[in-house]
């Protein structure tokens, strides 16, 4: 009999401390069973808050910059995913009318330091699939990516005239079979113009012929003549 009190003592405690006190707001700290200052573990680290000073970082700020190339998140994009910022050529890759741009924003400038930058992106994000040539033969085809019916070769018509705006909707919001999946969270807009940049460099070299190389010590350096 004694124990059926217990029971119901303890079925009784176990239902208050687990719906009972749902919920319930307390104004004072919570008891502590084993207090910081007696048993030190990781609760009262040593700590800086955001935006605070700090007396450690030589320029006073307890906030660290980011790495360069970080990509804010949801950078140019409203709630709805979509990028709201004004210069549609730009964010969007199309033109007032809605077409897709060819050639580049007037924003974007196209030199050699571009393309250096795209490439290096490109190397990242894009050549475990599309290949060092963009010919579609990344590590991934080793894997099952070239039986796919259409493995990511640059190197067709269809691709060769894609607009760069296309392209770079392409990258922003991923292929159509969602195989390549959206680049945005990872490449800020003008990232992604400079792989776009990048993709014509190699669909250009795809195409280069003895002619493309003027330089007479050159082609004699790669046997051309
Ligand atoms: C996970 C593998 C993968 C990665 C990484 C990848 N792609 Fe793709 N991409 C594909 C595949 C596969 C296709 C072929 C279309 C399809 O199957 O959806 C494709 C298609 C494309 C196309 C053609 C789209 C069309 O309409 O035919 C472009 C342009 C492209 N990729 C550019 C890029 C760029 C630029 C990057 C790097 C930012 C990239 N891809 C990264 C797999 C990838």
């Amino acid at each position: 009999m004694r124990y059926v009190y217990l029971v119901t003592l303890f079925v009784c405690v176990a239902l208050v401390s687990l719906l009972g006190l749902r919920g319930t707001k307390f104004s004072h700290p919570a008891l502590e069973v084993f207090p910081d200052w007696a048993f030190p573990g990781m609760k009262e680290q040593p700590k800086l808050r955001p935006q605070a000073e700090s007396t450690f970082f030589a320029d006073g700020r307890a906030d660290r910059l980011p790495p360069p190339h970080t990509v804010m998140r949801r950078a140019f994009q409203d709630a709805n995913g979509r990028y709201d910022g004004d210069d549609e050529a730009l964010y969007l890759g199309k033109d007032a009318s809605g077409q897709w741009i060819k050639g580049f924003p007037t924003a974007i400038t196209v030199d050699r330091k571009f393309l250096e930058h795209g490439r290096e992106r490109y190397t990242i994000y894009c050549q475990p699939c599309h290949g060092m040539l963009g010919d579609g033969q990344g590590m991934t085809s080793k894997y099952g990516m070239g039986s796919l019916p259409t493995n990511g070769n640059y190197h067709t018509d269809r691709l060769r005239q894609m607009p760069e705006g296309q392209i770079f909707d392409t990258i922003t919001h991923g292929s159509a079979s969602k195989v390549m999946y959206p680049y945005a969270d990872k490449l800020s807009p003008e990232d992604r113009w400079a792989v776009v940049a990048y993709v014509r460099a190699l669909q250009r070299a795809g195409q280069g012929t003895p002619a493309d190389v003027a330089d007479a010590s050159a082609r004699k350096t790669l046997g051309l003549q």
